[in-house]
């Protein structure tokens, strides 16, 4: 006789034991950037509270950190998870409420004694953010778009991501044993704070989100002329920064016109970067994001354009290089309505709403449905210290997240419920 499901009553999320776990995570600082020493101690911390709730941890070769609970039947896992590395300065609850939630899952399954028919899996990303060598690296090595030339790159001490990913573990080398194919994953489920100010506006605690947005990343070199900028005649300069403010500018234009849902260019260096020498070299990052690829590519084209007119009045080069695309995706019906029973269930409200901001989920989605729940954040702040989600609203989220991932569970293998 299979066991019952436990009811949702007797699986509660303990508030104060997830907020225990968040509060722990965020003593090794807000700035916890991946392959960081911190960002070492914050994953040997992560692995240490897996194996408490008796998940068996191991590394694959990217650094992602799996840990698994069987099943009582061999068939793909449920997998749920997020990231703990951080943007600099960032917050407290962006990818952390997300492993934070999973462990505290899996450690309520375990206090009832209560088994899946899929097997778990916790999994924590490495390189989410991409604050060096691009976004996603972990999860781009488990879906197999994460390439010799991405393992080539260099952060700014001139560490390469090869070298990075071994620093936590990884093992570059055999990056491929890391690869997972369609159908390897029966579903994943990821809880992230959402970043914006939705759902505190509609003071609806849970978010389900419809789809996430891509995101184009275009590294623009802008080559001019140094020179004094005490002899050098405003006619005949060949200055890149003004050329570069010409580009920042479009990209903030193209936006504002809605070509896109949001543009922007966050990161610029000049070089001799000198007050008394006209610039003579400037690198910048455009950022486009959109839920729908027709409408970065045709923002991508029509700044191609500016760029072509800025460059000749400017008398300077400007050069564009596109990075690996990060495409749109939806979410998997079967997930957001499994979402919405657990809602239901749980007596909570819920709104349907898509994701502006970029996750490992949309790289899972290649393996697997994909579905993703957002709770509130504060003043919609998120990447900055003052990111806050009330410990509430979290574990709200968490018993959401516990309850998708068992009627997921059922529904997928086909058991019966147990009510009530
Ligand atoms: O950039 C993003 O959207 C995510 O926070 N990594
Ligand atoms: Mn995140
Ligand atoms: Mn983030």
């Amino acid at each position: 006789m299979a066991p019952v499901r436990p009811s949702a009553r007797s699986t509660q999320v303990d508030t104060a034991s997830l907020f225990h776990r968040i509060q722990s995570i965020s003593q090794t600082g807000t700035t916890r950037l991946a392959y960081s020493p911190e960002d070492i101690r914050g994953r040997a911390l992560v692995m240490e509270m897996m194996r408490e709730v008796g998940l068996r941890v191991a590394l694959d070769a990217a650094g992602n950190i799996v840990g698994r609970r069987p099943g009582r039947e061999r068939l793909p896992p449920l997998a749920l998870g997020s990231h703990v590395d951080t943007v600099r300065n960032g917050g407290r609850y962006d990818g952390i409420l997300g492993v934070m939630a999973a462990i505290e899952c899996v450690g309520v399954l375990q206090e009832t004694g209560y088994t899946t028919v899929h097997p778990l899996e916790v999994i924590v990303f490495a390189n989410e953010e991409g604050q060096q060598f691009g976004a996603l690296c972990g999860s781009r090595a488990m879906v197999g778009t994460l390439g010799a030339d991405d393992l080539a790159r260099k952060d700014e001490t001139g560490r390469t991501l090869a070298e990075a990913i071994h620093g936590i573990g990884g093992d570059p080398k055999h990056l491929q044993s890391a690869r997972r194919k369609a159908g390897d994953i029966a579903a994943f489920v990821e809880l992230h704070i959402e970043q914006g100010g939705t759902l505190e506006k509609a003071r609806v605690p849970i978010g389900i989100v419809e789809g996430i947005a891509g995101i184009s990343h275009t590294d623009v070199r802008i080559t001019g002329q140094a020179a004094h900028s005490g002899t050098t005649s405003m006619q005949i300069r060949r200055d890149a920064l003004a050329a570069a403010a010409e580009i920042v500018l479009s990209v903030q234009k193209a936006a504002l016109e809605n070509r896109c849902q949001v543009a922007t260019v966050g990161q610029l260096t000049v070089l001799p970067n000198a007050t008394n020498v006209i610039p003579g070299e400037v690198a910048l990052t455009i950022e486009i994001r959109d839920l729908l690829q027709e409408r970065i590519d045709a923002t991508l084209e029509h700044l191609r354009q500016c760029r072509e007119e800025i460059a000749s009045r400017s008398r300077v080069n400007i050069e564009f290089f596109q990075r690996q695309p990060i495409e749109p995706v939806p979410c998997s019906r079967l997930v957001q309505d499994a979402i919405v029973e657990s809602c239901a269930h749980l007596g909570l409200r819920f709104q349907r709403l898509a994701s502006g901001a970029g996750h490992d989920a949309q790289m899972m989605a290649k393996l697997g449905p994909m579905g993703m729940i957002f709770v509130p954040s504060q003043d919609g702040i998120s990447h900055s210290p003052r990111e806050f989600t009330a410990s509430g609203d979290c574990a709200q989220g968490a018993q959401v997240l516990l309850e998708t991932i068992l009627h997921l569970d059922e529904v997928l293998s086909g058991t019966a419920r147990s009510d009530p």
